[in-house]
């Protein structure tokens, strides 16, 4: 059974019809590429999939459950973690700070006033164990603002990873880096735990061709294609909604 089912999702916002009968899964340890021009509805399947939005038609199953309804912060209880086209990091705060919260947001119902010692010890040694294992260990006392952007873009990462992820959905985490930054930022999701599932946006092809499992093309609201990535790299619809960029990016 896959992990995630997205089954004949529909979205409108007013008259404006945004997904049209998207379906596609996630197994276990699998990486799915999402790509699609720019407008084509990626953003809007990621708040259907995690909850910031309720879809118009269609259900999304997690674990062979009925998620379609569930709160935001519910999924990510469950294992269903993503981040945002756009930064979450507190800048002014250190990447140990910035990403031991987040490990207190997943370990506790709430932010208590007055934490137990033992409970920020503990998420301060998690924080500190992913930033050594993204090599970044000796400037976990910095503040993210610090960080070159590339690096800021890898702390967004660790808070996810620090919810301890069994899907992770990834919106354009390479956006704006060199190719070799990008391919590092998706190896320390990998490395992380091979069961963890990854639904990977981006417009960087070669990344996702090289890092993606299946390809999931959307264009216009639709799922015109799902397939390995030589499958996509050859299909006609796939090619003509990216005017010839599939066939550059080998
Ligand atoms: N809350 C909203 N209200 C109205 N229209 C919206 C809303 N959110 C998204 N849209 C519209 O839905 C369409 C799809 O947007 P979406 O952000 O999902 O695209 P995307 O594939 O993520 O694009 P990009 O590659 O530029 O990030 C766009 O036409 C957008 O303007
Ligand atoms: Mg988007």
């Amino acid at each position: 059974m896959a992990m995630l089912t997205v089954d004949h999702i529909g979205k409108s916002f007013g008259g404006l019809r945004v997904l049209s009968d998207v379906t596609f899964d996630v197994n276990e340890g699998e990486v799915v590429g999402l790509i699609g021009p720019n407008g084509a509805g990626k953003t809007t399947l990621f708040n259907v999939i995690t909850g910031f939005l309720t879809p118009n038609h269609g259900t999304v199953m997690f674990d062979g459950r009925d998620i379609t309804r569930l709160a935001p912060n519910a999924r990510v209880r469950a294992g269903l973690v993503r981040t945002f086209q756009k930064s979450m990091v507190f800048p002014d705060l250190s990447l140990r700070e910035n990403i031991a919260l987040a490990v207190r947001a997943r370990n506790s119902a709430g932010y208590r006033l007055r934490p137990a010692a033992r409970e920020l010890a503990e998420a301060d040694a998690t924080a500190d164990a992913l930033l050594a294992r993204a090599r970044l260990g000796e400037r976990a006392g910095d503040k993210v603002c610090n960080l070159s952007y590339g690096d800021q873009r890898i702390v967004d990462v660790l808070i996810s990873l620090a919810m301890a992820p069994r899907l992770l959905l990834l919106d354009e985490p390479t956006a704006g880096l060199a190719r070799e930054e990008g391919e590092r930022l998706i190896e320390i999701v990998r490395q992380h735990d091979s069961r963890t599932a990854i639904v990977l946006i981006a417009h960087d092809l070669d990344i996702v061709f090289g890092t993606s499992n299946r390809v999931a093309v959307l264009d216009l609201g639709r799922m015109i294609a799902f397939d390995t990535p030589a499958a996509i790299r050859a299909h006609a619809g796939a090619r003509a909604a990216y005017l010839g960029a599939l066939a550059e990016a080998t």
